[in-house]
């Protein structure tokens, strides 16, 4: 099918009470295992690609792939920018053909952030492209920390409310606790599901949770058996990311998983098999690998057989 916009997956994932994966990719074979898998389950999903994976693969090679293998399948896919720090970089893609993009401005002061969104949100409507936006800042925060830091660093829901009727964006990213990579949290990982409900009644729009990667004890065993140094990581358990949807959240980011499980399938193969120079051999079982990280996540996000 052609790429369609976001908003039109996020909107009914979020009346209807599930989340639609947003998975990260930077080449042929990680947009492979994300499209054949939403195709084999049903599954509408966003394929999404940062700044970095656009100047390592190349704008056009990503919207041409992207293009091409959604149009090999019959399930709903929207190609997404994630993390949009730049005006350039965002109308460039929305030209290339994205269907949605992300303004990352939440390092900026409200107004600017907000100024920013906006300008954003009138570029990016006139193309027919849903957007984005991010408010707060996205690092977990251990139960220690008192009140006034909390509030200092997550999401203020009545800000949240007022940016989303000032800017019109399609779509929130409310830090409440979540951070990108391997090691999300020191202590207990937990989300701030009191104030994710609150930005849920002040809003009304689909939410997105960034740094949403899961790092379940299996996939973590063989990525330190494999010698990645990642004893100590930490992601969001599943049920907490399950309890995040009942509160509004429709668009859950994922990337660390997938690159964990790929990196560890590669070197597995690299170790078992030194003999072998043969790429396919090689990144073939690691797209496997991120394949089955996948079905997993979408039976858990509830987007299965919702195309
Ligand atoms: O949120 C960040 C994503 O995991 C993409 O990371 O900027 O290293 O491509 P990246
Ligand atoms: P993870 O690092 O938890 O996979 O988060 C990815 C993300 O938020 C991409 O925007
Ligand atoms: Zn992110």
């Amino acid at each position: 099918m052609p790429l369609v916009p976001a908003k039109n997956i996020l909107i009914k994932a979020y009346r209807e009470g599930y989340a639609i994966g947003a998975f990260n990719f930077v080449n042929m074979e990680m947009l492979q295992a994300i499209l054949q898998t939403a195709n084999n389950l049903r599954a509408p999903v966003i394929i999404q690609a940062s700044e970095g994976a656009i100047s390592y693969a190349g704008l056009s090679t990503i919207v041409s792939m992207a293009r091409t293998l959604a149009g090999e399948v019959d399930i709903p896919v929207a190609l997404h920018l994630d993390h949009g720090h730049k005006l350039e970089t965002i109308r460039a893609c929305i030209q290339a053909g994205f269907t949605s993009v992300m303004i990352d401005a939440s390092h900026l002061p409200y107004t600017e952030n907000a100024a920013l969104t906006r300008q954003v949100v009138e570029i990016a409507h006139q193309s027919g492209v849903s957007v984005e936006a991010e408010l707060g800042r996205l690092m977990g925060v251990e139960d220690t920390v008192s009140v006034a830091e909390r509030d200092a660093v997550l999401v203020d829901p009545e800000e949240a409310g007022r940016f989303v009727q000032e800017t019109k964006v399609d779509s929130l990213a409310p830090a409440v606790g979540t951070s990108h990579g391997a090691f999300k949290y020191k202590g207990a990982a937990r989300l701030d599901l009191e104030r994710l409900k609150k930005v849920k009644e002040k809003t009304g729009i689909p939410l997105v949770l960034h740094g949403a990667s899961s790092i379940p004890a299996d996939l973590l065993q063989e990525a330190v058996d494999s010698g990645i140094p990642v004893g100590e990581a930490k992601g969001v358990p599943l049920e907490e990311v399950q309890k995040a949807i009942k509160l509004g959240v429709a668009k859950v980011n994922i990337d660390t998983d997938l690159r964990l499980g790929f990196v560890s399938a590669m070197r597995r193969i690299l170790a078992e098999k030194p003999e072998t120079f043969d790429l396919r051999k090689i990144l073939g079982p690691a797209r496997g690998k991120v394949a089955q990280i996948i079905a997993d996540r979408i039976q858990a996000l509830g987007c299965a057989n919702r195309a």
